[in-house]
């Protein structure tokens, strides 16, 4: 692929494609039978990688957005669930890096780095695409805040130990009256609710939470009061590269898998690769695939140099998605009765892709957001 990375992004990719290949790709399999994995966790933290692009003075390794994609590629060659639970680790994290005070940061980031799971909690079980329209509820009282209402689908609860919680703050100005809160897991009225049996991206863990009259300190509002809503937009801007980072590295995994059993099954006195009908699924495949890594590190770059990339970041995340369900769809029928079978693992890539085309803002969302910018321009 052209695409220039300096050395030190070219280093870190080798190490984590190295940890991937030894510690992640053999253990995909028993999260999506068992959940999540919490001694691969201890692994993450222990290579450095749970604050790979925070900075040094946090206590992570000053990398950037380029090298945020990077680590969240190579992980989804060999586990999507992995790379999620990254992906939405630094979605929380970020929020508290880019709008936290000084105060805050210096809390908060040296644990996200050390390994402590952050999660992001916007979506609600009757508002996800809607997102102002979010009914939990932040009323002030004296110099506290109370938390009252409850968040869905929310990527690492149940496992975390912060959340960022977006709530409203005051509800007759839709989306300019919500702000963000920092709530720490064992928080009084914090409660984890049932934990969902999804379908795919079965190594991170999901649940409904709870939150009941949970009082927080003026000091755990981040950001401005009422600004909340862009706070989040932004921060999914930055997490839907790393949607498009994980498509292009689970669809990869796909590929390589069909690859080998392309080559090695004959059908007709050749391997079935050789077979044009085949050779062209791959041809297809490679380039799609090929297509999502460059608009993923394209926008990453964009991110890095501190431009908007919110049109970018929504368009590599809907083409990188779709293209990876697709992609793993196709792998499957390489396979053929094989690839519906677990033992191949394409079937459990395939329902790991799926999720790509939901979270982090639904295919049907982006194309509202991609169209409407495009034709106002
Ligand atoms: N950056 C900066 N500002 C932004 C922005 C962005 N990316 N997106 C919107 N804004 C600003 C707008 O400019 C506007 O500001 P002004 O009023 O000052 O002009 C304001 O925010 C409101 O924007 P909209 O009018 O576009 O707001 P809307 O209510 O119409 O919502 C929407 C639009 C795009 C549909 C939005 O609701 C949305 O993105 N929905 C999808 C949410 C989503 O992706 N949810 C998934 C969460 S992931 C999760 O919860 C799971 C997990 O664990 C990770």
């Amino acid at each position: 692929m052209l695409f220039d990375f300096t050395q030190e992004q070219l280093m870190i990719r080798d190490m984590v494609r190295d940890f991937t290949a030894k510690e992640v790709e053999p253990r995909d399999k028993w999260m999506d039978e068992n959940g999540f994995d919490h001694e691969l966790h201890k692994k993450l933290c222990n290579a450095g990688l749970m604050g790979v692009h925070l900075p040094e003075q946090y206590g992570g390794a000053d990398g950037d957005a380029i090298t945020s994609a990077i680590v969240i590629h190579e992980l989804a060659k060999g586990s999507a669930s992995t790379a999620l639970f990254v992906d939405a680790h630094w979605l929380a994290a970020d929020i508290i890096l880019y709008h936290g005070t000084e105060e805050q940061k210096s809390k908060y980031l040296p644990m996200a780095a050390a390994g402590k799971i952050f999660a992001f909690g916007l979506t609600e079980s009757s508002a996800g695409s809607d997102a102002a329209g979010i009914k939990s509820q932040a009323v002030k009282d004296g110099d506290t805040w109370v938390l009252n209402g409850g968040k869905a689908w929310i990527t690492n609860s149940g496992v975390a130990d912060v959340y960022i919680i977006l709530a409203k703050t005051q509800p007759e100005l839709g989306n300019k009256g919500i702000s963000a809160f920092i709530v720490e897991e064992g928080t009084e009225g914090l409660k984890i609710g049932k934990k969902e049996d999804k379908m795919g991206m079965r190594g991170t863990c999901t649940t409904e939470l709870s939150f009941d009259n949970i009082r927080l300190p003026a000091s755990a509002m981040v950001g401005a009061e009422n600004s909340g809503f862009k706070i989040a937009m932004m921060a999914l801007d930055g997490a839907r590269i790393s949607v498009g980072a994980i498509a292009a590295g689970l669809a990869e995994h796909a590929m390589t898998i069909a690859k080998h059993y392309a080559n090695e099954r004959t059908t007709f006195g050749k391997p079935i690769a050789k077979h044009q009908g085949i050779m062209f699924k791959f041809a297809d495949m490679a380039a799609h695939i090929e297509a999502t890594t460059l608009m993923t590190y394209n926008v990453a770059r964009m991110k890095a140099e501190g431009k908007r990339h919110t049109l970018e970041a929504a368009m590599a995340k809907l083409f990188g998605s779709e293209m990876c369900t697709k992609t793993c769809m196709e792998c499957i029928q390489v396979l053929g009765g094989y690839g519906y079978s677990k033992e191949y693992h394409v079937e459990r890539l395939a329902r790991d892709a799926k999720l790509l085309e939901i979270g982090e803002g639904t295919s049907e969302i982006l194309r509202m957001l991609i169209g409407a910018t495009i034709l106002a321009k």
